[in-house]
């Protein structure tokens, strides 16, 4: 099976790379190697120079607050790039795998306190959100061969690098240099693994499940600041946490208070505190 990736070097890019499962040829992009939102260059790289079963896109411009400034950067990357890859799938017959966030929902499920499910209704609240959302409506308006992965609050040993790291490593560094900790604790979501989401992407395509919508997260949720105390906890480093209100850290950009996601899809990784004392402990 020949697989191309978009965004091999960012946070989860590195991690699909490291999770090759055998049987796979895989071709990895990098930035440097395509632009997605020029149409030209996508179908010289993924028409022209090779015949792929798969195109794996995690591409994307996910700097929330930046994208209230930028919308046309927002759409151009999020939505039109996206199309150029639908319509060279269209055209090639390969299925696409495109990644999206759990930022397409409004966080008002936060009453009931039950995750998002694939069978939620979106109503993104934000321009980042939006613009996932228009580009999960390309790819499943005009494909038949497609899934749509929704992954949440990722950290993975690369850090992203659309966000120059990842919420791991900025509390591990802040603690280490002594920088007093206030962190948010009325917004909650699902942290997770990208070594888990790389993993389950790769079964979603060689068990060939169903196409369409899947939620792929580590299990559970919890507050961001019950995420690091957690990462303090699981790194050995005592150091006092402040919980704040999320109107104590106002943002350019509206956050839903409430996105953690689930699966009714059959998808079932291990827990987030599980998957982050793994990660913890290994860097
Ligand atoms: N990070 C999170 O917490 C989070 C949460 C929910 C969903 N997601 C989604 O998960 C996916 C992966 O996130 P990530 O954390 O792995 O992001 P990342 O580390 O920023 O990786 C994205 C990669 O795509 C590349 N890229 C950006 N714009 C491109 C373009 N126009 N053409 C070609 N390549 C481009 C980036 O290269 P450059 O850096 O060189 O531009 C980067 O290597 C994204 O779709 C994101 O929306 C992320």
């Amino acid at each position: 099976m020949k697989v191309a990736l978009i965004g091999a070097k960012g946070q989860l890019g590195q991690d699909i790379v490291r999770t090759i499962p055998d049987g796979v040829e895989l071709y990895s992009f990098t930035h440097q190697d395509i632009e997605i939102t020029d149409k030209k260059i996508v179908q010289h790289v993924l028409e022209v120079e090779k015949k792929f079963d798969v195109v794996i896109n995690t591409a994307a411009f996910h700097k929330t607050d930046l994208c209230e400034d930028e919308p046309e950067k927002a759409f151009a990357v999020n939505v039109v790039g996206v199309k150029n890859l639908v319509d060279v799938c269209l055209k090639t017959g390969a299925v696409l795998v495109h990644i999206s966030t759990d930022y397409v929902f409004d966080g008002r499920k936060i009453g009931t306190r039950e995750p998002y499910t694939e069978e939620d209704s979106p109503n993104p609240i934000n321009v980042y959100g939006i613009s996932k959302y228009a580009g999960e409506l390309m790819v499943r308006n005009y494909l038949e061969k497609y899934y749509v992965v929704r992954v949440a609050s990722l950290y993975g040993r690369a850090g992203a690098s659309g966000k120059g790291g990842n919420f791991v490593y900025t509390i591990l560094n802040k603690a280490r240099a002594g920088e007093p900790l206030r962190v948010v604790e009325d917004i909650y979501m699902s942290p997770t693994y990208t070594l888990d989401a790389a993993r389950e992407i790769w079964r979603i395509i060689l068990e060939e499940r169903p196409y369409g919508l899947y939620h792929v997260v580590n299990s559970g949720y919890c507050s961001w600041y019950e995420f690091a105390v957690r990462i303090l906890e699981f790194a050995g480093i005592e150091a006092r946490i402040e919980p704040v209100k999320h109107t104590e850290f106002p943002t350019r950009a509206r956050r839903p208070l409430w996105s953690p996601l689930a699966s009714i899809k059959g998808v079932v990784l291990r827990s987030w505190e599980e998957a982050l004392q793994e990660f913890v402990k290994g860097i």
